[in-house]
């Protein structure tokens, strides 16, 4: 861990200058050593400019409706993130407060227990590689990359290195979404232009600011909708795990990973596991799930454990969950699980997560606050939990619902219109459930805070009274809820949207989801061996489809090194005999050019061992026979 690794700060003293005489004070505290969990023992930051706009929304709810005002008051308390999400923001705007404003306002909130100051570091060249609603102001190229080392971090590492903060406890998080699109969205145009920046952007970001002692990194690891199926979350843990080891100190670069920033998957699924069945049915085969295991965070944040554990991190790493808005609490919570006999039906009236679909990111519907900011939550122990903090200031919008237009690199994203009715699997027609009336990525929006508080899960306590949460479940281990992995069978559940050449769907928050679960049973997963490599590396591809319905289906490819030596790189080409269309993929690039297919490794899973093997998936389209094709396999 990184206490073991990093030095203690000398010894502070300050020389004072009273009356004329200089005179040597008391010793100013040593600074304390880099502690393994931040947030034990700490209180948090406030942002005061978060706070008065809660306070103005207690302000306007006051006389019709005190007790949610009374509510809004004890939630204005609490710790958010302050999000760096521009160059500009790093000195703030004329009248704001910029970063050093924000410590300078920490210190003085500051009592005698340590005071955690949560940042978020979000400039990445080609942010937001698969959405639209904060692309961004750093172009993905190599130009960018300097501006983004010398023009973003180097200042904020200019400000954090100040002595006069080294009391401070910063936790910062880094970069949400940017490595996990890296797992999954390999296959889109943009994704694969930035992947490197973000890689490199972030060891840069990662060297930094390890370096101070009093600075704490947590990487972004997405949230169980998205790298839940246990092929994303390996996949991550390799990826976070060869990010890591590009960085001078290695695994100890990095204290912990925090998932769920900026989205609301729950915390606990309360009444459904990956077990559970539905008159003899799986209920993770449903729509709603895709097989995916991990319902919910508490289960996601122990697989995601697991994961880097078993990639080389030590054990000693730390989870935090970004509970800022994953309550589903309020009238439409369901209480007890439904009685019906069909699986959709069953898991629709029985989950908490009341979202249309778990690609479903942006100003969710229906969501509430959830569990406040608080160290080492109990009742999770296989999660491994460093705290649950406040990411993302609920209130702050994710993107706007309409177009508008603006110079802050805010775009117009589908997945905010409620009106847009996303073409992905798993959608069904459903509209998005963004709520209408939203500003810009970032900007207060007012209906959707009062939403939040009003269905906060725990329920927030009225009358400035401390918030009571209601007893959650325990969840149970994360062995007992994932299911046994069938032979060669690897289902791809059918959830990303399709980004067709017009769809402004946003897969990078939407899951796109590879896993290896039981198979549905109805579908075809005979494996088609061909293929034989060149150079010292061989390889053979299989192929199966694990899922189908109406004119789609997914499919996974696994890819084995045959030969004795690791291979590179590897790519599997094929041509379509029928009408099939790709429609989406995941841990690998795949393009199309006529009826011709080409898939090459994904930055993370070029290197098989001899003997080995990995795999990528794809959804696609069809019209007519669905015939499996033949699969040519190459490897250096
Ligand atoms: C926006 C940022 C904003 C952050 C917190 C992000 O989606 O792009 O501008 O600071 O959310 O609200």
């Amino acid at each position: 861990m990184s206490t073991t690794l990093r030095a203690f700060s000398a010894v502070a003293l300050v020389l004072t200058v009273i009356g004329g005489m200089s005179a040597l004070t008391a010793p100013v505290a040593a600074a304390e050593s880099h502690q393994v969990n931040p947030f034990l023992g700490a209180t948090q930051y406030v942002n005061p400019l978060w706070k008065a706009e809660v306070e103005a929304e207690a302000v306007a709810q006051q006389s019709a409706n005190p007790s949610l005002a009374a509510q809004m008051r004890v939630v204005e308390n609490q710790p958010t993130g302050v999000w760096m999400d521009s160059m500009g923001a790093i000195a703030g705007p004329s009248g704001g407060m910029g970063l050093a404003a924000h410590l300078d306002a920490a210190l003085t909130q500051k009592t005698s227990a340590p005071e955690v100051v949560n940042i978020v570091i979000y400039d990445l060249p080609g942010r937001d590689c698969n959405a639209l609603a904060s692309n961004g102001e750093i172009p993905a190229t190599a130009a960018g990359l300097t501006k983004y080392q010398t023009s973003y971090i180097d200042p904020i590492v200019a400000i954090l290195s100040n002595t006069k903060y080294s009391s401070l406890r910063i936790s910062a998080v880094i970069e949400p979404d940017s490595l996990p699109n890296i797992v999954t969205n390999s296959g889109v145009a943009a994704c694969q232009t930035a992947g490197p920046f973000y890689e490199q952007g972030i060891e840069y970001a990662l060297n930094k600011l390890h370096a101070i002692n009093n600075v704490y990194t947590f990487l972004d690891s997405s949230h169980a909708g998205w790298l839940g199926w246990p092929n994303n979350s390996s996949g991550a843990a390799t990826e976070f795990a060869k990010v890591a080891n590009a960085t001078t100190a290695k695994f100890a670069s990095i204290d912990g990973f925090i998932t769920d920033t900026a989205n609301s998957t729950p915390l606990v699924e309360p009444f459904i596991t990956g077990t559970t069945t539905v008159n003899g049915t799986q209920a993770i085969s449903g729509t709603f799930y895709q097989y995916n295991p991990d319902l919910d965070e508490a289960t996601f944040t122990a697989d995601m454990y697991t994961h880097l554990v078993a990639a080389g991190f030590p054990s000693g790493i730390g989870m935090i969950v970004d509970t800022s808005r994953n309550g589903w609490g309020g009238s439409a919570r369901p209480t007890a699980a439904s009685t019906s006999t069909v699986v959709d039906s069953w898991v629709n009236a029985t989950k908490v997560d009341r979202r249309p679909h778990r690609g479903a990111w942006c100003n969710a519907s229906g969501a509430g606050l959830g569990n406040f900011p608080q160290a080492t939550p109990s009742g999770y122990s296989a999660s491994h939990l460093f705290a649950f903090i406040w990411v993302k200031p609920p209130g702050e919008s994710d993107g706007s619902s309409t177009l508008i237009v603006n110079n802050q690199g805010k775009g117009f994203d589908r997945m905010c219109d409620p009106t847009y009715a996303p073409p992905g699997a798993g959608w069904n027609g459903a509209l998005t459930g963004a709520l209408a009336g939203a500003p810009l990525a970032g900007q207060w929006f007012s209906a959707q805070f009062v939403q939040l508080v009003t269905n906060a899960f725990p329920k927030v306590g009225g009358n400035g009274a401390t918030p009571t949460p209601t007893a959650l479940p325990t969840p149970t281990s994360s062995a007992s809820r994932t299911p046994t992995p069938s032979a060669t069978a690897t289902v791809r559940p059918s959830v990303t949207p399709v980004p067709s050449a017009t769809a402004t769907v946003r897969p990078s928050v939407t899951p796109v989801p590879s896993a290896t679960a039981t198979p549905r049973p109805s579908t075809s997963a005979t494996p088609v061996p061909s293929g034989t490599g060149s150079g010292t590396a061989k390889c053979a591809a299989t192929y199966a489809i694990s899922s189908s319905w109406g004119n789609g289906f997914n499919a996974n490819v696994t890819v084995n090194n045959t030969g004795t030596v690791a291979t590179k790189t590897w790519k599997v080409t094929w041509t379509w005999g029928g009408n099939q269309a790709i429609t989406n993929s995941w841990n690998a690039a795949v393009t199309s050019s006529g009826t011709a297919v080409t898939a090459t490794n994904a930055a993370f899973n070029g290197v098989i061992a001899g003997g080995g093997n990995t795999s990528f998936g794809f959804g696609a389209a069809f019209s007519g026979t669905n015939t499996n094709p033949t699969l040519v396999c190459s490897a250096t």
